[in-house]
């Protein structure tokens, strides 16, 4: 599909786009009507729409929508070919929200030009593959001529830029997700025998380092309480070679079949699915050797993959999503056997989302020690900031419940 044509297509969506509508629902919309676009054609659109929100406060309010596009599409190609002809003074002001300063700390103004910079480009798109099976995957999608596109993780994030180094953690990290494999081409995924067998999922890093950081052993005992759809809770299953049991819970019936639909695909038959809403009714009285809250939050970290986020979301969400996460944390701290982990992980980068409630948490549970979050050597919390893994933003904590 030519440029123009994409671009006309995507001004039809933001015609129909009211205050308040969600751009990603739009798109999925738009495309059931529109059957006959290939998935070329699709990504086409809706990467015009997304690089329309990542650059709306540089575009002319009075010009006509197809205008505005052409101007974001200008934008993005002048930043993509220079990325430092965007000034970080400038991005800092209105490439994210006032309001994001007052929670999100960045050390010092080179780092904060970076990760500025990261939120401005396309996001990468990460496929996990199973346990040890990266180098193979890579090989089998590239016997179906997909080879170039493909690359190995490991290799890739060890050049992320100048900040890298100042995560002391990266390091371990580099060695320890190895299953993760980035994906440039432009192929459609879901159609390959790869994916329609279960031999990869598409999964961010940010949320693929939650499973590895979760550590489950086989035959274990895990409660993924805020499961969804069940990215995660299909990693643990597998990280656990379908021994054990994953009790996955979510208070919405919808994401858990979608769950089951994938469970079933990926051959993974070790999980529970169950409502839960949070409440101190729980699913089970079961005690556990280890709890994943991959909590709701305001989704600061998912902002270069969903710009338009950034104008939807508000600090009074943050304050509100806290006071959720903490909720959370407290309603299932007492079942954790003792040893048992606790791992707390959200796709955000605010202070009251990440330090505040881990704090609080801390001082209301003596009973829970802090634990690594990676290796033994490293920090009971993390943050993994998107310019430096090239993936969303995200934040962990861990804890393990004292024995006796
Ligand atoms: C960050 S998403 C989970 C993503 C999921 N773990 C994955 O990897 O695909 C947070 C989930 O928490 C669920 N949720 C929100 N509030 C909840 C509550 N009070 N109790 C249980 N689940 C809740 C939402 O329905 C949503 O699916």
């Amino acid at each position: 599909m030519s440029d123009i044509a994409a671009l006309n297509h995507a001004a039809s969506i933001l015609a129909k786009l009211a205050p308040g509508d969600r751009a990603d629902t739009a798109l999925r919309g738009y495309f059931e009507a529109h059957r006959y676009l290939q998935p070329s054609a699709r990504r086409a659109v809706s990467h015009a729409i997304f690089v329309y929100f990542r650059w709306i406060s540089w575009l002319d309010p009075k010009a006509s929508a197809q205008k505005r596009l052409e101007q974001a599409d200008d934008l993005q190609k002048r930043f993509d070919t220079d990325p430092k002809s965007a000034k970080p003074e400038t991005l800092a002001i209105r490439a994210v929200p006032a309001w994001v300063w007052e929670e999100v700390a960045l050390p010092d103004a080179e780092t904060k030009a970076a990760y500025l910079r990261q939120l401005q480009r396309d996001p990468a798109l990460w496929l996990r593959a199973r346990p040890g099976q990266a180098k193979a995957l890579v090989k089998s999608l590239a016997a179906g001529e997909l080879a170039p596109t493909f690359s190995i993780q490991d290799s890739e994030f060890r050049v992320q830029g100048p900040n890298s180094t100042q995560n002391p953690e990266l390091q371990t990290l580099n060695l320890i997700a190895t299953d993760g494999v980035r994906f440039t081409g432009v192929q459609d995924l879901f159609k390959t025998e790869q994916f329609k067998t279960g031999e990869f999922e598409i999964q961010d890093l940010a949320s693929q380092l939650v499973g590895i950081a979760c550590a489950p052993k086989p035959g274990e005992t895990w409660w993924d309480t805020c499961a969804g759809e069940g990215g995660k809770t299909l990693h643990l299953c597998d990280l656990m070679q379908n021994k054990g049991v994953v009790w996955a819970s979510d208070r919405h019936s919808g994401r858990l079949e979608t769950l089951k639909r994938r469970t079933s695909r990926a051959k993974l038959f070790n999980y529970r699915a169950a409502l839960w809403d949070g409440s101190p009714r729980l699913p089970t009285k079961a005690k556990f050797d280890g709890i994943l809250v991959d909590a709701p939050c305001s989704g600061v970290g998912t902002w270069q993959r969903n710009p338009q986020a950034r104008w939807t979301s508000s600090l009074n969400d943050v304050t509100e999503l806290a006071v959720t996460q903490l909720a959370l944390l407290n309603q299932v701290a007492n079942s954790l056997k003792p040893g048992g982990r606790l791992v707390y992980s959200v796709c955000t980068l605010t202070r009251r989302e990440t330090t505040g409630v881990t704090e609080a948490f801390s001082a209301a549970h003596p009973e829970l020690e802090p634990d690594p979050v990676f290796g033994p050597s490293g920090g009971a919390t993390t943050t993994l900031w998107p310019h430096e893994f090239n993936a969303n933003g995200m934040f962990l904590a861990a804890w393990r419940r004292k024995k006796g």
